[in-house]
């Protein structure tokens, strides 16, 4: 018998990471819908939007009209992704009371996505989450690229754990580790997460995976067998992976509560009302729904059942 947790904190990245690969941008109108809708199928934890520049993200452009227009559910935490200090400034005016810091592993893609390298990074992580802290927001962390990165190949595990315990040191109350191309499998999966945990308590680490090669069930599955009970996904398996193309991109939310309830570990989501949810965004957004689990329920639009 496989020991897991009994419950599992699911981190509901759709409207944010997911809407952001996603090739058009959706009206505010739906993205605080979709946000809501998440929320009423009883998801704790959403990742809501992002203060980067919108030049680089056109899709999370606005994201201070969606948080400030947002009905806030009581208990909902609502994230938003802050990469310096203007995304903080932005963020806190939007009444955001928590934000996420996103560092990588590899030296190459902190260069392609944020402009800098990791450890100049890390010193702008380090004052968002002092300021932060002074404002009274919480901070998360993510360490993308853990399992391999698009433009420098193989990523040391040891950078991997010093980048998550750098993190944790800043004040960040929990570390996401993303496999950004989802190119990990179960074994490599439970080798990084080791590693991070010579150094970092599984209490503290959430795990972040993509579904391109079709590991993402899997890799959650080594890391349950950790002990680490928070997993980030996206419904409908929203956003791309723009490294592959036709690949999917988020393990779909709708997948993961699944396998979840059917292994009796709780998530206090109501599956039905998060695969109608999914279907509605896909109609929304006119793309297929990825997720495996909502398209065998049936519900799903004519448009999609065609396709
Ligand atoms: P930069 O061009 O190096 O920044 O971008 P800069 O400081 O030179 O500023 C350039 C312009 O951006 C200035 O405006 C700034 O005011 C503005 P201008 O004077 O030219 O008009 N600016 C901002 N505007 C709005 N909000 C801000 C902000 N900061 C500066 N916060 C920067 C540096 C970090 C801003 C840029 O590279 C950026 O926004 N990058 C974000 C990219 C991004 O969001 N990527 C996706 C994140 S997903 C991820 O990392 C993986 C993850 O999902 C996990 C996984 O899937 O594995 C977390
Ligand atoms: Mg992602």
């Amino acid at each position: 018998m496989i020991s897991t947790p009994d419950n599992v904190r699911i981190v509901e990245v759709g409207p944010r990471d997911g809407l952001q690969n996603e090739p058009g941008t959706l009206r505010i109108d739906d993205r605080m819908d979709l946000i809501e809708r998440l929320a009423d199928s009883g998801l704790m934890h959403i990742e809501a939007g992002s203060f980067v520049s919108p030049r680089w993200i056109p899709q999370m452009a606005d994201s201070d009209r969606v948080l400030q227009g947002l009905k806030r559910r009581h208990g909902v935490r609502y994230t938003a992704l802050t990469p310096n200090l203007e995304g903080l400034r932005r963020a806190r005016d939007a009444g955001v009371r928590e934000v996420a810091v996103f560092a990588a592993a590899s030296e190459a893609f902190s260069q392609k996505n944020i402009n800098c390298g990791i450890d100049e990074s890390l010193q702008r992580f380090a004052a968002v989450c002092e300021a932060a802290q002074q404002a009274g927001i919480a901070v998360r962390g993510y360490v993308s690229c853990a399992m391999g990165c698009p433009y420098q190949g193989p990523v040391p595990t040891t950078e991997v754990a010093r980048v998550t315990a750098v993190l944790i040191s800043m004040g960040c109350y929990e570390v996401s580790i993303g496999d950004t191309i989802g190119t990990g499998t179960p074994r490599q999966v439970q080798q990084v997460l080791e590693r991070c945990m010579a150094k970092t308590d599984a209490s503290q680490l959430a795990v972040h995976f993509h579904d391109t090669y079709g590991q993402a069930l899997a890799n959650i599955l080594a890391a349950l067998q950790l002990d680490i009970a928070t997993v980030d996904s996206s419904v409908a398996g929203l956003g791309g992976c723009p490294y592959a193309e036709g690949a999917s991109g988020n393990v779909s939310t709708e997948d993961v509560v699944y396998m979840l309830h059917g292994m009796g570990i709780e998530t206090g989501i109501d599956l039905e009302a998060l695969i109608q949810t999914g279907h509605w965004i896909c109609e929304r957004l006119q793309r297929h729904n990825l997720s495996r689990v909502g398209l065998a329920s049936g519900a799903g639009t004519a448009e999609e059942e065609s396709s």
